[in-house]
């Protein structure tokens, strides 16, 4: 027989027989809590059925994807919404992921969508679609907190995408755990799951961030769902990411990218015009790097400001890109080129609050640093692109071709690149400059 008492942490969901002070999962303290289990047995309804099937004879007429008529949403989902799938968006609270969910709402109405909110009151999703003008009178909405009353309107009203805003506000009675706590979000997040794969019907979740970064059940939520997406971006800016963390229909590494304007989220289809759109003036401490962010090149600036230091240890910031990356450029410059940052204070951001992963804008950082060294402008119509390895030289990157392919679109002159085995390419209007080392780049660039 099953218990009918767990102890669950209220941390990372782990469960144990018996109460203990520390988590010997997490290693939190206090964090654990009586659960009573309900009876109801756990069907084993769901994505599987009982039948055994030979694979010819499974249709896979559910691979139709439906487009939330938002192209950059579509790009994140693998090309749209798979029927009966449960996407999780999540977010830091403000971020938009309200406005985003209403927005596809307005842009799908005729898959009548079903917006739940278990935050807002009807009036206020009423003033927000006042701000974003187009949204249809005929979306439905609930204003509901109970899980069972939500099945039940599901299952119940004619609608063919659902949104549940957010899982954290919604609870069962039937678990004596206060809503949000992990035992609720997990328990309603898989009956919703088991009721998207039965009804066919699409179920998107909205979960907020805990302070941690972590979504809120940490991990079990995103072992749950088919689809998590993260929608992110700094406050202070408008731009915001839609980020792929993983999912069943699709690669992981795509992103899609809005601007939060005053009548909701405008797509930014290309970011790289964007990013550079006041571009033309040279300063020290400046350079452009052509970063892949999912499977699309964006060219970006990079900034550097290095300054003499007051303190015996220097200070190094960066805002958009790894600290730790940055220290290895430094010592790299250091050791290969004598450079002696150790006595100044060094600072880098990437424009517009973007975080780049991508190694290929080594060059472009270490250029900027020099030019700031310098107080050396770089020209304005140069892009660097190339990793940087602990020698100094220059490493390979991937997808070379689409980055100068950006360059080349968006006007400019010279590149300069890893050095490749053969040159397959050339860019009418663009010189590429190869280089083996890092000391030969910045001969280039500061010639
Ligand atoms: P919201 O979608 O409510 O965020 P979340 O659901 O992730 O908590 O977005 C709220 C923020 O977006 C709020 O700070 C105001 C801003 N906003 C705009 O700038 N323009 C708009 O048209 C709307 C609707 C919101
Ligand atoms: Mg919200």
């Amino acid at each position: 027989m099953k218990q009918r008492t767990q102890y669950v942490c209220q941390n990372c969901g782990a469960i144990y027989a018996k109460w203990q002070g520390r988590c010997s999962s997490c290693n939190q303290w206090d964090t654990i809590s009586q659960v009573e289990i309900s009876k109801k047995p756990k069907s084993s309804k769901g994505a599987s059925s009982n039948a055994v099937k030979l694979l010819s004879e499974i249709s896979s007429d559910n691979d139709q994807r439906i487009s939330t008529g938002i192209a950059e949403f579509d790009r994140v989902l693998g090309g749209g919404i798979i029927p009966g799938s449960l996407v999780l968006v999540g977010g830091d609270p403000g971020i938009g992921k309200s406005t985003l969910l209403l927005q596809m709402c307005s842009a799908i109405i005729e898959y009548k969508p079903l917006y739940i909110t278990g935050e807002e009151s009807l009036q206020q999703i009423k003033f927000r679609s006042n701000r974003l003008k187009n949204i249809p009178d005929d979306l439905l909405l609930l204003a509901e907190t109970d899980i069972e009353r939500i099945i039940n309107a599901i299952q119940n009203t004619d609608c063919g995408i659902v949104i549940v805003d957010s899982i954290q506000s919604v609870f069962s009675e039937k678990i004596e755990a206060t809503p949000g706590s992990i035992v609720q979000v997990r328990d309603c997040a898989s009956a919703l799951m088991q009721l998207a794969k039965q009804s066919e019907k699409p179920i998107f979740i909205v979960g907020h961030i805990t302070k941690e970064g972590l979504l809120a059940g940490p991990k079990i939520l995103e072992h749950l769902v088919d689809t998590v997406l993260q929608f992110e971006g700094d406050k202070t800016y408008s731009y915001r990411i839609l980020r792929t963390l993983k999912n069943r229909f699709g690669s992981t590494n795509e992103i899609g990218i809005f601007e939060m304007v005053d009548r909701g989220l405008i797509e930014v289809s290309n970011p790289s015009a964007h990013f550079l759109a006041n571009r033309g003036y040279e300063h020290p401490g400046i350079a452009i790097v052509a970063s892949i962010e999912g499977t699309r090149p964006i060219l970006i600036e990079v900034q550097a400001l290095v300054t003499p230091t007051n303190y015996s240890v220097p200070q190094r910031t960066v805002t958009g890109f790894d600290l730790r990356r940055l220290n290895m450029i430094l010592a790299v410059l250091e050791k290969r080129l004598g450079e002696k940052f150790s006595k100044y204070d060094v600072f880098v951001n990437i424009a517009g609050g973007l975080y780049l992963n991508d190694p290929s804008i080594d060059l472009g950082i270490a250029a900027a640093l020099l030019s700031s060294l310098k107080d050396e402008a770089i020209s304005s119509d140069l892009v660097l692109i190339g990793e940087i390895g602990l020698t100094g030289e220059i490493r390979p990157i991937s997808l070379i071709e689409q980055r100068l392919n950006e360059s080349q679109k968006l006007g400019f002159k010279r590149a300069i690149i890893p050095k490749s085995k053969e040159l397959s390419y050339s860019k009418d209007g663009l010189k590429l400059i190869e280089a083996q080392r890092i000391s030969l780049a910045l001969n280039e660039i500061f010639a």
